[in-house]
């Protein structure tokens, strides 16, 4: 497990028929993936996430248009933008994320490394900078 957040640049298969891209668990990717979900139809006013995961890591690739992802952890505060097809970032657990500015055609793909579980969810800013100080 990592603990810093990074951008990754996944190998485009390109030739005369277009272009592919591979995330493999383990290997592209420093998790075993277990599950993946996509965000589409959120535009240029919402903002998303607005939490913190204790278990689950993540990475977001946004695989059409593009959006920005506000990464804070108790000591930084830096904003990404994605995109590229090719390019992801890799989120750590505890690290408190917010996605907007969506482009109109934006899919965001985020792969996860745990599978659904509401209860590794911290919703509350204050909550959560209370718990990842004590870490
Ligand atoms: P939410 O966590 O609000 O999305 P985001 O953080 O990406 O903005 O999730 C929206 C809804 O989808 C909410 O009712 C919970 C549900 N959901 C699942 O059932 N499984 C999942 O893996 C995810 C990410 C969300």
């Amino acid at each position: 497990i990592m603990d810093r957040h990074k951008m990754i640049e996944f190998k485009q298969h390109g030739d005369d028929r277009g272009k592919l891209v591979v995330v493999e668990g383990m290997k592209d990717v420093p998790f075993d993936i277990k599950r993946i979900f996509y965000i589409y139809g959120s535009d240029s006013k919402v903002v998303r996430g607005q939490h913190a995961n204790r278990r689950s890591e993540f990475v977001l690739i946004n695989v059409c248009g593009s959006s920005k992802v506000r990464i804070r952890d108790g000591n930084r505060d830096e904003v990404v933008e994605l995109d590229k097809p090719h390019t992801g970032i890799y989120i750590p657990k505890m690290v408190w994320k917010d996605m907007y500015d969506f482009s109109e055609d934006s899919i965001l793909l985020v792969l996860a490394s745990e599978c659904y579980d509401n209860s590794e969810y911290i919703r509350n800013f204050d909550e959560y900078i209370k718990e990842v100080i004590v870490e």
